[in-house]
């Protein structure tokens, strides 16, 4: 079965020649991009969709979430709001939630948020475990998340639970903890932080993860200067998240991670993302990433959501795109780049990977996964030009039309 999708004003492939087509067309075939080009060129298909002179984007690739929660942390909000700091302690509340709510509730939340994430045009995501902190609920939650999201990441090291010895409770996560996810995960993160994993513990988590064949991300630098970045590099992290408090070196750090890497082909030794979390920074106002400073280093870089009951209760990738060009100075195209592309690349999905089934997220080009995003707009411009409204006309995801 294909499908014509025609009278496109504005194509924004984000492919690594980074086209930007007008009067556009596309074909998808089953689950993937089979042609794109002039709309006048386009051949015939078994059924067609008149895009109406609107914008098409790549679905937003969300490389950065923590869907599988309970409870609500709305009090802790407005403190925050009236003056208050956020501090890592407040995962202890989630988790305690999270722990008493029933395996059957703990997937009808996450699919609803995943569903929610969808309609505004979210077609791939990641997501975390990181609220369960014991063995048996460190696993559930990994189990769920991976009947609900793209990817899974084990986040066993988000915060030490009260009452217990930080080095004893590192041996859990590096231990018996690890092997109850291992099933169910692909990647390992790491909260890098004062308050939550000192250095030397989060290197020990790291290691550890990658022993048991999992690649790596840290949660770091986002309360202030620390050792998340360079720990990230050292190790060839994925990804490091948040990155608010950025020294000098840090930056050159992710920049260098880079430099064995060809944009243009998108092969070579590739470096670790800087993913920048544009709401959470809003929610725990916090200075905003220097996401204009690292992509002018050479750094690339993500934009995700981080959805999630304390720092960013929001899964909509336009709001974090829209921040990003209003008060981070990106320009749209770059926003949008670093909501598919880059969110790709964090989660090693920029390219196909046919051999195994898997095809490329993040871009439209032929042999890509059918992932669009069609904006109810003439051009994606009108993501900041228009602040706040529902731009989400339609979407496919792996070529199955979701609203
Ligand atoms: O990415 N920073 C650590 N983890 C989450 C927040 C967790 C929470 O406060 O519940 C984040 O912002």
């Amino acid at each position: 079965m294909s499908t014509l999708i025609t009278n496109i004003a504005e194509l924004m492939t984000q492919d690594l020649e980074h086209r930007v087509l007008k009067d556009a067309a596309v074909v998808v075939e089953g689950e993937r991009i089979s042609w794109i080009g002039a709309a006048a060129d386009a051949p015939a298909a078994d059924d067609a969709v008149d895009a109406g002179g609107r914008a098409m984007l790549p679905g937003w690739v969300d490389s950065h979430t923590h869907l599988l929660f309970a409870g609500d942390r709305t009090a802790e909000f407005e403190a925050r709001m009236a003056g208050e700091a956020y501090a890592a302690g407040g995962i202890a509340v989630t988790m305690d939630a999270t722990r008493a709510t029933s395996d059957y509730d703990l997937t009808r939340l996450a699919m609803g948020r995943v569903a929610e994430a969808v309609s505004q045009g979210t077609t791939y995501l990641e997501t975390k475990t990181g609220y369960g902190l014991d063995i048996e609920n460190e696993a559930r939650s990994a189990r769920i998340a991976s009947t609900v999201a793209d990817q899974v990441t084990y986040l066993g090291a988000h915060l030490v639970p009260a009452g217990q010895d930080a080095e004893a409770y590192t041996d859990l996560v590096c231990g018996p903890m690890l092997a109850a996810v291992r099933p169910y995960v692909q990647w390992a993160d790491v909260f890098c932080e004062e308050g939550a994993f000192n250095a030397e513990q989060s290197r020990r988590v790291l290691m550890a993860c990658r022993e048991a064949g999992l690649g790596l991300r840290v949660h770091g630098n986002q309360l202030g200067e620390g050792p998340g970045v360079q720990l990230a590099v050292e190790v060839g992290a994925a990804s490091v998240d948040h990155v608010n408090y950025l020294a000098g070196q840090d930056v050159k750090a992710l920049a260098a991670s880079w430099s064995g890497w060809d944009p243009a082909t998108g092969t070579g030794q590739r470096g670790t993302v800087a993913t920048c979390l544009p709401a959470c920074d809003l929610s725990t106002r916090q200075p905003f990433a220097p996401a204009r400073a690292l992509l002018d280093a050479g750094v690339q870089v993500a934009l995700a959501s981080n959805c999630n009951p304390g720092t960013s209760y929001t899964s909509s990738m336009a709001f974090c795109v829209t921040t990003a060009v209003l008060q981070m100075h990106l320009s749209v195209h770059e926003a949008v780049r670093a909501a598919t592309y880059g969110g790709a690349l964090a989660l090693h999905r920029e390219t196909g990977r046919d051999a195994d089934g898997e095809r490329a997220v993040g871009s439209i080009a032929i042999g890509h996964r059918a992932d669009l995003h069609l904006l109810n707009a003439p051009s994606a411009t009108h993501l900041a030009y228009r602040p706040g409204m529902p731009l989400t006309y339609a979407v496919w995801r792996a070529g199955v039309r979701q609203r």
